[in-house]
């Protein structure tokens, strides 16, 4: 009995072990997709077009080029941090690294041109 405990607290342990690995690999790696899915895409949708909700709000579709060609990284990046209208800010919980890799994430967004 006091064997399987025992190995049951190796296997937690290498468990644990790998773990930090894996979120050490990551570090200074900003996980723009993941803030993404959690603060933004309730209102702005996975590809950027934006969900009903927050079609409601007034969001701009990330997917139209003349919307990306219309605003600057200057631009985003305040209006991320300090909020726009129905937008709202994220200086508080997000970092100004954060924020501007959510910048180049939204212009991922952007439609590819064609060649
Ligand atoms: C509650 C819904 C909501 C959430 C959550 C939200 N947004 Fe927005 N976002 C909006 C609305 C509404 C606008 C349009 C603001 C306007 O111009 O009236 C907007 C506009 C924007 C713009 C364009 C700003 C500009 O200057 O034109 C960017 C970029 C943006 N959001 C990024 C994000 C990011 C990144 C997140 C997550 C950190 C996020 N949004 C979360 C509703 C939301």
């Amino acid at each position: 009995m006091k064997k399987i405990v025992f190995y049951g607290l190796v296997v937690m342990l290498l468990f644990s072990l790998v773990q930090f690995n894996l979120s050490n690999a990551f570090t200074g790696k900003i996980d723009y997709k993941k803030i993404f899915e959690n603060e933004c895409q309730k209102c702005h949708e996975r590809d950027g077009k934006g969900t009903k909700r927050g079609r409601k709000l007034g969001v701009p579709n990330f997917a139209d080029a003349k919307w990306q060609a219309s605003v600057t990284d200057e631009q985003l990046i305040k209006s991320i941090t300090n909020g726009k209208k129905k937008m709202p800010a994220q200086k508080h919980r997000l970092s100004q690294e954060e924020i501007k890799a959510l910048v180049r994430y939204v212009r991922i967004l952007a439609p590819r041109k064609r060649r």
